[in-house]
């Protein structure tokens, strides 16, 4: 995989006309763009297909999280918007995420289309240690466990791979090995502004890590020149 397939860009806004601009501005320079429950809400599922129209490729973060009947067909809508990628709460349990798996590859098999990637998501990393024993009754288990065993349990119901934090790579290449793919958000190049980010690693830090895709937002939305900062990425992953 090429450096630049490996970037994803958080399309944190809130209207069509600023996620578009910023896909023109990055056209052919990135792998991908992820529209999160702020844009698909507010422009709703035509932004998949405008995006793609523009030859970007789309990764859905919607998170779902509901009973396996349901999200199996939503599973089937994002196969039929023909994202790249989409995601699931691993806390939705084993049936539900193997309920999803089977709809992309009925619903892709239907359309002969390429199936989107599925994702889980552990435990979201806002959540910490104590939370997780007093208010989700998750008791006994370090949080690294519970991520390890869930990423396990994904895996085993046919996901795709995982979104987590660079903290978590290693653990998650124990127990799913190398096939599995890791989407990593939390990137800080060194010369960007960390904001609200607080465990951060460098673009190289995470893919020396074993991240096989990393979610980038304001580094380099926020910048003077979009452009120009996914190149700095670019380079230093290339390095
Ligand atoms: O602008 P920034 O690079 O911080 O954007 C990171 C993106 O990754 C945002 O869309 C954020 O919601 C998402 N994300 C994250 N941390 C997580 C999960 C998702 O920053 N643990």
């Amino acid at each position: 995989m090429q450096a630049r397939d490996r970037i994803i860009v958080a399309l944190d806004v809130d209207g069509e006309r600023e996620a578009l601009k910023l896909v023109e501005q990055l056209s052919g320079m990135i792998g991908a763009y992820k529209i999160g429950m702020q844009l698909y809400n507010s422009s709703g599922p035509g932004i998949v297909e405008r995006i793609q129209n523009l030859g970007g490729k789309v990764f859905v973060d919607l998170k779902f999280h509901d009973i396996p009947n349901t999200v199996a067909a939503a599973a089937r809508v994002m196969t039929r918007l023909r994202c790249f990628m989409f995601n699931v709460h691993a806390a939705g349990g084993r049936e539900m995420m193997d309920r999803a798996a089977s709809a992309v590859a009925e619903e892709s098999e239907k359309l002969h289309t390429k199936p989107p990637l599925t994702l889980a998501v552990t435990v979201l990393t806002s959540i910490s240690q104590l939370e997780l024993e007093k208010d989700m009754l998750i008791s006994g288990l370090q949080l690294e466990e519970v991520v390890g065993r869930w990423a396990a349990m994904a895996k085993e119901s046919g996901i795709n791979g995982v979104v987590c934090s660079p903290r978590e790579i290693s653990i998650i290449r124990q127990t799913c090995g190398n096939d599995f793919l890791i989407v990593t958000p939390g990137i800080r190049p060194a010369w960007a502004e960390t904001n609200d980010q607080k465990r951060i690693t460098t673009p190289r830090q995470a893919l020396d890590l074993g991240a096989d895709y990393m979610v980038i937002g304001r580094p380099i939305t926020a910048a003077n020149d979009p452009r120009e900062a996914a190149q700095k990425i670019i380079d230093e992953l290339e390095e």
